[in-house]
């Protein structure tokens, strides 16, 4: 195993750690929730995909979607749709959108969710004509009343430039720990071919925003859709969708000391224990935890799986299978709890019975 690693990784010009940790489970987070925000054909649209959800200061939760107008397929006119929450996540507002691209042949993709809790600003970053443009566009709408009205789509490609972006999918966010306290971050990978991660950050609370580390594709080490997170000691870690099962069928991770200005080789690690199908996952620090969600199986996308780590994800301490069946791209957010006594988190996840697409659901943990 560590021999495999070695060659590898020397292969590569750079270490390459690989982390397998089973420890008992010394957390227990139980559902306590359950409900449908999207399935195909609601409000006529074929699917709903890429749920990504936040909680913002005002104790609310929003849950953000692409609306397929025409079909399943990654490219074609979407609606932006979105569900808010002001209950913890038992009732949700009913669905409505936010942009509608038309007939466009190639419309909009989600994209990342941010919240400036220093100025009470909500952003969502996403790809516009990611699949049949030659100069492609990042657009920036944001919200200041927390995602009740939002403004005008903001052309941001003026700013980081005309190359692909797509951001996420899942959530950006605020620097809470120096180094860079406030500074926003949301990260986001090209198209296959010359694939990779790069980040974006703003240090003037959304107004100005340029392109800072990256992570590059080398051969089958191809990182993919992205999620970061700040752990409390004000490392960045972030989870990649791994394209080419380099090593292994599982998650490529990597850390950031300087606020994604870079991602040293030495921080690049395969986590073997992250078992995963090449798709979309999510991050969630809380306290002293760090939580996980994909579809745990190395060849399909089913098994929605939660997993907690003590040791910011040096090892995962357990598991729990959220729904066994087909399961796709999920994302996880701090529920804001009502009682002192109660802590949620929750997470919205493609979920179906034949296909992961069929719906989008949002369940919520309580962890004790
Ligand atoms: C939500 O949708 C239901 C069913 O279509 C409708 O009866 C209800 O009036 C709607 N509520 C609001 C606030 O629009
Ligand atoms: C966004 O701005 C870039 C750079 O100026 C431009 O190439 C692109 O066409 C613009 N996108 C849209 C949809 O107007
Ligand atoms: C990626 O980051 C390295 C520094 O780590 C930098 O030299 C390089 O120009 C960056 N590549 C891109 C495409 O931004
Ligand atoms: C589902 O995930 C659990 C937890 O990692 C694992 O033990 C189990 O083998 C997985 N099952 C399938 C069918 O992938
Ligand atoms: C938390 O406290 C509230 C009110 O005191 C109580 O109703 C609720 O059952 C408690 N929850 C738990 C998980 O103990």
């Amino acid at each position: 195993m560590m021999a495999t690693t070695t060659s590898v990784s020397s292969l590569l010009g750079f270490v390459l750690f690989v982390s397998v940790g089973i420890l008992p489970s010394i957390s227990n987070p139980t559902i306590d929730h359950e409900v449908t925000l999207w399935k195909q054909g609601d409000l006529g649209v074929n699917t709903y995909r890429i749920p990504i959800i936040t909680s913002l200061p005002d104790g609310s939760l929003i849950a953000l979607a692409e609306g397929r107008k025409h079909s399943s397929g990654d490219s074609g006119p979407k609606f932006l749709a979105i569900r808010r929450s002001k209950d913890q996540g038992i009732t949700w507002s009913n669905a409505s959108f936010l942009e509608d691209d038309g007939e466009t042949p190639d419309g909009l993709n989600l994209g990342t969710v941010i919240v400036d809790e220093e100025v009470y600003r909500v952003f969502v970053v996403y790809s516009f004509c990611a699949h049949k443009c030659v100069y492609h566009t990042t657009f920036l709408i944001s919200s200041d009343d927390f995602g009740l009205s939002w403004s005008k789509p903001y052309n941001l490609s003026e700013q980081i430039g005309t190359s692909l972006f797509l951001p996420g999918p899942g959530f950006g966010i605020q620097k809470k720990q120096d180094p860079h306290r406030g500074r926003l971050i949301t990260c986001g990978h090209t198209m296959p071919g010359h694939d990779g991660v790069y980040c974006i950050v703003s240090d003037d609370h959304g107004k100005s925003w340029r392109i800072a580390g990256n992570i590059t594709q080398r051969g089958s080490f191809e990182p993919d859709e992205s999620q970061l997170i700040e752990l409390n000691n004000g490392v960045i870690l972030m989870t990649s969708r791994n394209q080419g099962n380099f090593h292994c069928h599982c998650r490529i991770m990597s850390k950031s000391y300087d606020g994604a200005e870079s991602f040293a080789h030495a921080d690049i690690y395969v986590d073997e224990t992250l078992e995963d199908p090449v798709v979309a996952a999510s991050l969630l620090g809380l306290r002293t935890t760090v939580y996980f969600s994909n579809p745990a199986n190395k060849m399909f996308r089913v098994n929605m799986t939660l997993r907690w780590s003590k040791d910011n994800g040096a090892s995962w301490n357990g598991a729990l299978t959220v729904w066994k069946g087909a399961s796709g791209y999920s994302c996880l957010a701090i529920v804001p709890g009502m009682q002192a006594n109660e802590t949620f988190i929750g997470m919205v996840f493609e979920k179906g019975h034949l296909r992961y697409y069929e719906s989008i659901v949002f369940v919520r943990f309580r962890l004790e």
